[in-house]
């Protein structure tokens, strides 16, 4: 993706280096942009200028070390100076949940007013956060309004401030936490809404190395498409979870069933992976925002609160599942393995398995927890604690013990595991899989009591399992 190492495009900004605008930022300079990471976290800019990161996420490492080194990536925490020295800006601040479940927009709007301070040249603001559908409209409306505020009050020196052209575009992320990297170089498309021919052909260059299909539309339709696309994924889950608790009444095995529905194409077979449901800063969080979208201009979005009602019943459903395995739970040592929202990501924003962590607490379980990214996060929600919270140093040494083992991140090491020797450290045998991640067989000739989610009628405990 180089250019000979030689930056082609426009400087870009990013403003916000979090999940999605580190990756961001990275993906230009590997694409040959030179590329200012701006974030008014100054501890978080000093960490990044030393090369680590500040969230774990698979393959992004080089690439800083790589950029910072080429000089194509450069940090900064003043804010407005990185806006000076760009002439596309991308904003990829946080829209963090407001009570009600709408956006909190106020981090959006503060860039907006600093880009007005800014604005020493023409200017192409591009947003990538998350947003509802109007919210390039306002980003507009506050970059001119403060532009001709900040204008008009240093109108009185000499020589007179001048007025900057701007244009403002939508250009949502698409990228899963985890596969960052991968999402950012092959993205199956990229959307971009526009207003003006300079804008469009500006992040069609930037662009034009990846070779997906581009699609060009209207601002608000680009940011649409986004709250859409998560609204809809978070509908197959939520289907697919329902179908799971039908499939346990009969006895159909929710895999199968998912096969044989993905295979069609008008359907396919993404994100019909039933589970404990889904977490992370992007689903729940999005999919309310949509939805208040939606009630505050008088759209009936019922379909999208029973998605979010299945979904918040999740974690409750497996507990039920455990307690129905383990008849008892207080008292209980219950190994679990995996705290993350989703394998390859030290996050825990969200992530279900702290409601069912938070449940089996207060059920009086002693739990020995293990995850191979997130545990320092999880610490600092739930410290350790001599009565009932241990943190163990691998998946092994967290089912020593135990009376039960829950699986409720899908980390491919899991798979890797000896499963005969953990079942030999175990007090009790017994595998909860909250994400049918084991493969049945597997687990019950390694002499597991084997449950997962959907699969019931098929996961039938190992004959002649004794206890030791
Ligand atoms: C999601 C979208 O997939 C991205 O396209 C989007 O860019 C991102 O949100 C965002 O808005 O920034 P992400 O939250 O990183 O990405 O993770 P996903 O891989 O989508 O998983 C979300 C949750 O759904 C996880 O808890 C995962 O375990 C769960 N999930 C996913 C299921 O329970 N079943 C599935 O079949 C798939």
């Amino acid at each position: 993706m180089e250019t000979n190492g030689k930056p082609t495009s426009p400087v870009i900004s990013v403003l916000g280096l979090g999940h999605v605008g580190l990756p961001t930022a990275l993906g230009f300079a590997e694409l040959g942009c030179e590329v200012i990471g701006a974030d008014d976290d100054a501890s978080k800019v000093a960490v990044l200028k030393s090369g680590k990161l500040t969230f774990f996420e698979p393959g992004l490492g080089p690439l800083l070390t790589k950029h910072l080194e080429s000089g194509r990536f450069r940090l900064t925490d003043k804010v407005g100076e990185a806006i000076r020295e760009s002439q596309v800006i991308f904003v990829c601040v946080g829209t963090p949940q407001k009570d009600d479940g709408a956006a909190d927009l106020s981090q959006v709007e503060t860039v907006a007013r600093t880009i007005a301070q800014n604005l020493n040249s023409y200017k192409l603001v591009v947003s990538k956060s998350t947003v509802p559908a109007i919210t390039g409209r306002w980003i507009k409306r506050t970059i001119a309004r403060y532009a001709e505020n900040y204008r008009r009050a240093a109108s009185t020196q000499h020589p007179p401030t001048e007025f900057f052209d701007f244009d403002v575009a939508s250009n949502p992320e698409f990228l899963q936490e985890g596969k960052a990297v991968e999402n950012i170089f092959h993205p199956d498309r990229v959307v971009i809404g526009v207003e003006s021919d300079r804008a469009r052909e500006i992040l069609e260059d930037i662009y034009k190395p990846l070779k997906c299909p581009i699609v060009v539309v209207k601002i608000s339709t680009a940011e649409l498409v986004k709250h859409a696309a998560n609204a809809f994924l978070s509908t197959k889950i939520s289907f697919i979870n329902m179908v799971a608790d039908l499939c346990e009444t009969v006895g159909a095995d929710v895999g199968e069933v998912a096969k044989g529905l993905g295979l069609d194409p008008r359907i396919g077979g993404q994100f019909l992976q039933a589970g404990i449901g889904f977490g992370g800063y992007c689903f729940p969080k999005d999919l309310r925002a949509f939805i208040h979208l939606g009630e505050e201009n008088g759209v009936d979005c019922g379909i999208l609160k029973e998605v979010e009602r299945v979904n918040l019943r999740r974690p409750k459903v497996f507990v039920k599942k455990i307690q129905k395995a383990l008849w008892v739970v207080k008292g209980k040592t219950i190994a679990v393995w995996g705290l993350a929202f989703k394998p390859d990501t030290d996050d825990i924003r969200e992530a279900p398995s702290l409601k069912i962590v938070e449940e089996l607490l207060a059920e009086g379980a002693c739990l020995r927890l293990y995850d191979p990214q997130a545990m320092a996060n999880v610490q600092r929600v739930f410290p350790e604690s001599a009565e009932q919270i241990t943190y163990c140093n691998s998946a092994c040494e967290a089912a020593r013990g135990a009376e039960a083992l829950l699986l409720l991140t899908e980390w491919s090491e899991f798979k890797e595991v000896d499963l005969a020797r953990v079942h030999d450290v175990m007090e009790v045998p017994v595998l909860i899989d909250g994400r049918n991640f084991i493969d049945p067989q597997v687990a019950i000739a390694a002499g597991f009591e084997y449950h997962s989610v959907g699969r019931e009628g098929v996961d039938r405990p190992v004959p002649g399992f004794t206890q030791r």
